[in-house]
């Protein structure tokens, strides 16, 4: 039987998504309904690792005060980051080299020095990575998934995903008129790693004519055909969107940024490629667009809210029954909990088998394949 709870701490880890706040304001309240104190770390873990960085020692007492009126916000109020992961921290050698360093110790020595009894870590991927060595190493922990991206297992969508959909949408629909005015291609590029979930959702609800995503490798020369048919079947303009992750079957992924100690690769870049590639092809004007961090922005919609609290209140109900090592997972219609180290490393890319690809497929969306 574990111990009572009285103190716990929340950390936001790696890209912020719309939500993060609200998640945050229903892990405080609920865990004040139950008497508990709140604490949160700042950006990531680095409160923890660089205290001296922060005027309040990098820890924040979470009051019901300093979590009013934010759900509706974008961003996090704790900061975030998505360098510097514990267990492989870049250390600056004297020698100038650089070291992977595992701190995570670190964290389990502040956990005990401030009386700290759980962690809610919120993040994608890389933090329920690590929430999930904190937890074997003895921290009670439990995750809740979030990232734009929708590229976590185990979860049927994560918080952040909606919104990002919702914004590129709405751009692809501005998008539509000043393409046809112009007879021209639009290319547009949204973010999703090696994912398609915001390509294939915001494509087909935006009226794109192509999609190209990570899960199916593309040939250009699909997407120019389709292009050209559409030409001469009077429609001269044409709207593709890519997924930052789409490769050619005959080529390569752009990466901005090859990965580093504590640091995935950047993607990004293949949007001017294949809108370049595609001017070559049609002899058509083509311009691209690249929505990048946007999509991280602005306000959760209401879907995304509503997941952002049903998960934050099922993370301390979680604690509260005495569960660590599992991440709050949306599994329609409840919230239910799934075991951390099913859910770290891997990723949920799009089945080829879903219906929604179907969907687009029936539209006459191409995909390059
Ligand atoms: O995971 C969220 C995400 O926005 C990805 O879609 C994108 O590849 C990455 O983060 C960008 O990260 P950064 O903030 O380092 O540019």
């Amino acid at each position: 039987m574990s111990s009572p709870i009285r103190r716990i701490a929340i950390n936001t880890g790696g890209g912020d998504a719309p939500g993060l706040n609200a998640v945050i304001r229903s892990v405080v309240i609920a865990a004040m309904h139950r008497g508990w104190e709140c604490y949160g770390i700042r950006e990531g873990f680095n409160g923890i690792m660089f205290p001296e960085r922060y005027p309040e020692g990098g820890v924040l007492r979470l009051t019901r005060d300093k979590v009013k009126g934010i759900a509706h916000l974008g961003g996090t109020i704790l900061g975030t980051t998505n360098k510097g992961n514990p267990l492989h921290f870049p250390m600056k050698m004297p020698d100038g080299s650089t070291r992977d360093l595992d701190r995570s110790d670190e964290i389990l020595e502040f956990f005990a020095k401030k009386e700290l009894d759980a962690l809610v870590s919120i993040g994608g991927d890389g933090s329920l990575t690590i929430a999930n060595a904190l937890h074997l190493k003895g921290l009670r922990v439990v995750g809740v998934p979030k990232t734009i991206d929708n590229d976590l297992d185990k979860t049927f969508t994560t918080f952040g995903f909606d919104t990002a959909v919702g914004f590129a949408t709405e751009c692809l629909d501005r998008l539509h008129s000043t393409a046809e005015s112009h007879q021209r291609v639009m290319v547009v590029e949204v973010m999703g790693r090696y994912a398609g979930w915001i390509a294939l959702h915001s494509g087909i609800a935006g009226g794109a004519h192509a999609i190209l995503i990570p899960e199916i490798p593309f040939n250009l020369d699909k997407v120019a055909e389709k292009i050209l048919d559409r030409d001469r079947d009077g429609r001269m303009y044409s709207i593709v969107v890519v997924a930052e992750g789409a490769e050619p079957a005959h080529g390569h992924r752009e990466v901005l940024q090859p990965a580093e100690i504590g640091h995935a690769e950047r993607l990004g870049g293949i949007g001017e490629r294949i809108t370049r590639a595609l001017q070559e092809k049609t002899g058509k004007d083509a311009r691209v667009v690249v929505l990048g961090h946007l999509l991280r922005g602005g306000s959760p919609t209401s879907f995304d809210r509503l997941a952002a609290m049903r998960f934050g209140t099922a993370a301390v109900r979680a604690l509260e029954q005495g569960l660590s090592g599992v991440m709050v997972a949306l599994a329609f219609p409840n919230v239910n909990y799934v075991a951390l180290e099913d859910v770290a490393g891997r990723m949920k890319g799009v089945p080829l088998d879903c219906d929604t690809l179907q969907t687009g497929r029936d539209m006459g969306i191409t995909f390059g394949d």
